[in-house]
């Protein structure tokens, strides 16, 4: 295996979580943050990857002993969640050719067989590849009144989940072109897609919930439970 690299962005605010600090530091299950979680699952999976913690200047709430990773650094957030991950690309001394995994925070829900399985696809195809879910239920276009005005066909639909990975180089350009056109991405695929090329999708498990609003803390320790029920002393 060559050099992997795990981007964290953990810049965020989470304001629609309405706490009193950011999400990734609401604690879960054995009172631990979720930003601890989530960095054990990927140490988990990867104990010697290097890691690249994107954090806010203004961060009050950060222990470095939530840190697993005998190799990480931290890195200044930007003001969007793509200024924070081509931040952490520019701080890293990565190879052209070393796969960066990129991952939210606050999915703290992650596998190891997951993760693995990423891996895997993003070493494989040139594209990179992303952690996706088919979409399961009818789509609905609503109007300005929140009216269902339609029905989307949901053929060939999926959610784009987290890590999505990419060869260094390729990841890099892709972001830097959405600066320069000023194209404002909410993930690392839709950068990589814009440059014509198709990242793999590759089936994620339906519960790498993405801490979003305030009933997801505890929706995310009921999961852990079960995964730790279900597959003792795995992740
Ligand atoms: O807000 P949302 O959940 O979509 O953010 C996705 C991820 O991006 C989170 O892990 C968040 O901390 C991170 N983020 C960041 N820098 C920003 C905005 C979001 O690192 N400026």
């Amino acid at each position: 295996m060559s050099q992997i690299w795990l981007i964290v962005p953990a810049a965020g605010q989470g304001r629609r979580m309405g706490a009193d600090k950011p999400k990734q530091y609401l604690t879960l299950a054995d009172e631990r943050p979720v930003l601890a979680h989530t960095l054990a699952r990927l140490h988990h999976a990867f104990p010697s990857a290097r890691l690249v913690l994107c954090l806010d200047a203004d961060d009050r709430w950060f222990l470095p002993h939530w840190v697993p990773f005998t190799d990480w650094q931290r890195v200044v957030g930007g003001s969007e969640r793509m200024d924070s991950v081509l931040n952490a690309l520019h701080a890293m001394a990565a190879d052209d050719d070393d796969v960066v995994l990129v991952h939210d925070v606050a999915r703290p829900c992650i596998t190891v067989s997951d993760l693995l399985a990423l891996y895997q696809a993003a070493a494989t195809h040139t594209a990179g590849a992303l952690l996706a879910m088919p979409v399961a239920d009818t789509m609905k276009r609503a109007d300005e009144q929140c009216q269902s005005a339609r029905t989307e066909p949901r053929e060939g639909l999926w959610h784009a989940l987290t890590p999505q990975g990419f060869r260094y180089a390729l990841l890099r350009r892709a972001l830097e072109t959405a600066r320069q056109q000023k194209t404002l991405v909410t993930d690392e695929a839709s950068a990589v897609e814009a440059l014509g090329e198709c990242p793999q999708l590759v089936t994620g498990r339906r519960d790498n919930l993405k801490i979003t609003h305030p009933d997801d803390l505890a929706l995310a320790a009921a999961i852990m439970a079960a995964q730790a029920a279900n597959t003792p002393g795995r992740l």
